[in-house]
């Protein structure tokens, strides 16, 4: 007979039995369990059945209020009506033509109506291949091979961006990645004013990409202004300034950050929302960088040794295609940004209320819809909404990340990191529900003597 009440720990393995039988299995299928690096959580990761607008039930039958929306690619919540009948339409019609169509036309006139800088645009597969692609492009047109990141900026794990910077290293490096291919990435610190200008001064660096947000879309804020230091200094130098909004676009604005923040981008990525929760991504941009996919009937020379070659089985594929079009044509015509944007702030506000309430040391705050958190760390919280770039934020305590991450789903949310992403179906009721499931965490993580 138990003889004291069950642990944080305890209560999520009671709970999630089903979920640890698929977790068992997929252990010994995939490395680590998992399909993707930031799914892997121990003891074992929940397994999801079904979703609906802001909330999604495991095979447990336990309900959540989601904060990973699809990682971010759900501006619109789970399984919007306009886009599921939309993907429907084209499944009916087929999953694939090998040839063009007319639902990638109205697609890319879409992006290009929405997008300020865009004037041509190539579909992807993925925001990984956009990054890649945005990368050639520049170095294509601008016959230079150096490309300038930022420290933590995340651009998808293709060999270029993945290079980073140890705490006492030189140059950057990364496993399975030769060190060769890193004379010509060039690491900055987000918001070195001085380091930019220095690392652009030679005039060989085809482009600067940056998370207009921020490394990890925010976790890591940089100053806005800062995107207006990049758009003139990369100006100034004949390089090119690629705005990754894998993440923003379509999320910040209607025109993601580069419109909220009124700063115009030689090129920009995207991938997610522009895919209404399908796979997809694509470049759009400066018309004459983004011709460089051109083929010329009449050019041989330019064909062979001047554009860059592009293929992909699932570019702009029927159903995709589909399911982005709706998604964008609701994003351009409603008002989903800001319902996300007023509802992260709702959260915002009903979380630190209740850390001030409860003497819990931390706070949360929020850029666009996408909020993240301190918690059990010595950081004020932020007066308003958003954080002060000159700040770093110290994120959720160590100790405290797991302890949370299972309360938070024995009381029905799954958070994305620190924080997470939030929908336009995300309303008054999942806010209170959320506020509700963290004052019922910290009673438990006090019981368990994880948080003072
Ligand atoms: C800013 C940014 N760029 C690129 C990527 C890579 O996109 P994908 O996962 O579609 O390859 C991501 C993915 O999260 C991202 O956040």
């Amino acid at each position: 007979m138990r003889n004291r009440p069950m642990t944080i720990l305890e209560t999520y393995e009671a709970m999630h039995a089903g979920s640890r039988a698929w977790a068992a299995k997929a252990v010994g299928v995939f490395p680590s369990g998992v399909t993707h690096d930031a799914r892997a959580f121990q003891p074992f990761p929940i397994y999801v059945e079904r979703a609906l607008g802001p909330r999604k039930w495991d095979v447990d039958g336990n309900e959540y209020v989601d904060y990973i929306g699809g990682h971010g690619a759900l501006l619109l919540g789970h399984n919007r009506p306009e886009v599921m009948a939309a993907v429907r339409g084209a499944l009916e019609r087929g999953t694939h033509f090998g040839s063009s169509h007319d639902l990638e036309v109205l697609w890319g006139q879409q992006v290009i109506d929405m997008v300020p800088c865009g004037e041509r645009v190539r579909f992807t597969s993925s925001g990984t291949e956009a990054t890649m692609m945005a990368l050639r492009l520049a170095r294509a047109y601008t016959g230079r091979e150096k490309v300038v990141k930022f420290d933590e900026h995340f651009h998808g794990w293709h060999d270029i961006v993945v290079g980073r910077l140890g705490p006492d290293d030189a140059r950057p490096h990364a496993v399975g990645v030769p060190d060769a291919f890193y004379d010509s990435l060039t690491i900055v610190q987000p918001d070195d004013v001085e380091g930019l200008r220095a690392a652009l001064a030679g005039r060989e660096v085809a482009a600067v990409i940056c998370e207009p947000t921020g490394a990890h879309w925010g976790t890591h804020p940089m100053s806005p202004g800062y995107l207006h230091t990049i758009r003139e200094l990369t100006r100034e130098t004949g390089t090119l300034f690629i705005m990754d909004e894998v993440i923003t676009g379509f999320r910040m604005s209607p025109g993601g950050a580069q419109q909220r923040y009124d700063v115009m981008p030689d090129l920009t990525s995207l991938a997610k929302i522009v895919a209404g929760g399908l796979p997809g991504g694509c470049v759009t941009g400066r018309g004459e960088i983004v011709d460089y996919l051109e083929l010329r009937e009449e050019d041989a020379d330019w064909n062979a040794r001047q554009r860059i070659s592009h293929q992909g089985t699932f570019n702009a594929n029927p159903a995709s295609a589909a399911a982005g079009l709706a998604a964008l044509r609701l994003i351009a015509e409603g008002d989903e940004c800001a319902k996300a944007d007023a509802a992260a702030a709702a959260l915002v506000h009903g979380l630190n209320d209740l850390f001030a309430r409860e003497s819990v040391p931390g706070g949360a705050w929020a850029t666009s819809s996408m909020w993240h958190m301190n918690l059990g760390t010595t950081l004020s919280r932020p007066s308003d909404v958003e954080w002060d770039a000159a700040e770093e934020p110290e994120g959720i305590a160590p100790a405290l990340f797991r302890p949370l991450r299972w309360a938070l789903y024995n009381h029905g949310v799954d958070l994305m990191g620190n924080g997470g992403m939030v929908s336009s179906s995300h309303g008054e009721r999942e806010v209170a529900d959320t506020v509700a499931a963290f004052a019922a965490a910290i009673a438990d993580l006090r019981a368990d003597g994880a948080l003072g």
